[in-house]
């Protein structure tokens, strides 16, 4: 099938490369000539595992291009993606949807009759039948099927996501569409992977429950963290003793220092800001988000404690600053609230993250920035893990120790076992279990 890609943003690009590696032909289309020069040039402007070179192997096969020019591009499309962005707006939470109804009215000024009209972007509900409506009125004359195709794809893991998905969501209403789809997504008939069709508003709202759900399992998760450090249970054997039952399972119940990301803050916001309009209010959502943002402000606060109630002239490394492994994507990261409040309680902050430090550099001015894991440590009165990144895992702590000012680790992502760090004679403060402090350290009540 021909496919045209709209929007080389995260989204687009993941997108786009994997349909041609399924053996579709897709041309991926944006308005940045910067993006698209980059692109030509085979270099990738975000930063994913693997995606470098499954574009590069789909390039050489002739069956992914990049273009400026929609006009060349949509020539024979069976199916044309929005895939553009919909950022948070401002003061009011809900999603920006400019960018979503001017590229369908590109579309309907471009594109021959019978294409299949595809919206990526997550898009509050309503916007799919909205967009259709739009394109109608731009171009009465243009004859097209309509279909939503909401993402899951995770940052990082967002290959694997899309080849190996858990299921295909399409919202339709017309077999034209349901067919294209069908013949998309063909190359998963042999993983059996579950494809739901259903209407476009409930494909808009699976989108954003599936999130809202998992944003609230990591704050509930959190929530119980804190319970348990007040009372010395662990928070991880709870995790594995909630998650054994297959009603709840195990996964997204790591606690740590807050969701962030591109998706959950976002999609959270603009859930709970379409239920409000539509007079039902979904709640939890709302405390989710509330006490998700609360969380970020107390990691400071758990650091602080642990540092015995102050930081002022203490110098403190920190162990990466995206909202999440193998990703450079800054957005929302804890880290962003974390260090500027160390740094206003009279901290000095080193930093080191493997991909996010360009990203990060002009968000969190004032944090000095270190080559390596171990830069951090040089006289540091505490170094603090936010990012679970695998390089952080199995440091040398011997070495560690060896160039601090004073051994506490506290660690917000509990990538380490507390006798190990204990042994090696550090105070060690995780995430919802009892801290371990040497004789002479004790942590104050956050
Ligand atoms: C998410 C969804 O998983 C994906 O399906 C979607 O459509 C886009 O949003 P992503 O934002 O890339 O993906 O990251 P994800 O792995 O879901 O993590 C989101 C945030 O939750 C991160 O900040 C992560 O650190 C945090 N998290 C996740 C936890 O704190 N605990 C967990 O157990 C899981």
């Amino acid at each position: 099938m021909r496919v045209v890609m709209l929007g080389t943003g995260y989204v687009g690009l993941v997108s786009g490369v994997c349909f041609s590696d399924f053996g579709h032909d897709v041309v991926c289309v944006d308005k940045d000539p910067n993006k698209i020069e980059k692109l030509l040039n085979g270099e990738i402007p975000i930063y994913e595992p693997g995606l470098d070179r499954l574009l590069d192997q789909n390039v050489k096969a002739g069956r992914l291009s990049f273009t400026l020019d929609l006009k060349e591009a949509a020539k024979g499309a069976d199916a044309v993606f929005i895939a553009v962005g919909t950022p948070t707006r401002r003061g009011d939470g809900g999603a920006d949807l400019t960018y979503v109804f001017a590229a369908a009215e590109e579309i309907a000024n471009t594109f021959d009759n019978g294409v299949t009209v595809v919206l990526k972007s997550t898009v509050p509900v309503g916007t799919n039948r909205a967009v259709r409506d739009h394109i109608k009125k731009t171009n009465p004359n243009f004859e097209f099927y309509m279909a939503s195709n909401p993402e899951f794809l995770r940052e990082g893991a967002a290959i694997e996501d899309f080849m190996r998905p858990d299921r295909v969501v399409v919202g339709c209403d017309s077999e034209e569409a349901e067919y294209t789809l069908r013949q998309l997504y063909r190359p998963l008939y042999l993983r059996e992977t579950p494809m739901l069709f259903t209407t476009f508003e409930t494909a808009e709202i699976i989108k954003y429950a599936a999130n809202a759900f998992l944003a609230t399992k990591i704050t509930f998760i959190n929530e119980i963290a804190d319970l348990c450090e007040k009372v010395d249970a662990d928070v991880q054997q709870v995790a594995k003793g909630i998650g054994l039952d297959g009603r709840v399972g195990s996964k997204f119940l790591h606690a740590g220092p807050g969701y962030g990301g591109s998706c959950f803050p976002k999609d959270t916001l603009a859930l709970a800001k379409t239920a409000q309009e539509n007079k039902a209010p979904v709640t939890i959502v709302e405390s989710v988000i509330k006490a998700n943002d609360n969380r970020k402000v107390k990691m400071a606060e758990k650091v602080i404690a642990s540092c015995g109630g102050s930081v002022e002239g203490k110098k403190i490394g920190i162990l990466g600053v995206t909202f999440k492994p193998n990703t450079d994507d800054m957005r929302d990261a804890p880290s962003l609230v974390i260090l500027p409040t160390l740094m206003e309680r009279g901290a000095t902050v080193v930093a080191y993250d493997p991909e996010g430090r360009r990203e990060a550099e002009h968000m969190m001015p004032g944090v000095n920035w270190a080559d390596d894991a171990y830069d951090v440590a040089q006289d540091a009165d505490a170094i603090v893990v936010i990012t679970e990144w695998n390089q952080f895992r199995a440091l040398d702590l011997e070495r560690l120790k060896g160039m601090m000012k004073s051994p506490l680790l506290v660690d917000l992502r509990n990538i380490y076992d507390p006798n190990i760090v204990a042994e090696k004679g550090f105070s060690y403060v995780p995430i919802g279990k009892p801290a371990r402090m040497l004789p002479d350290a004790q942590p104050v009540d956050a």
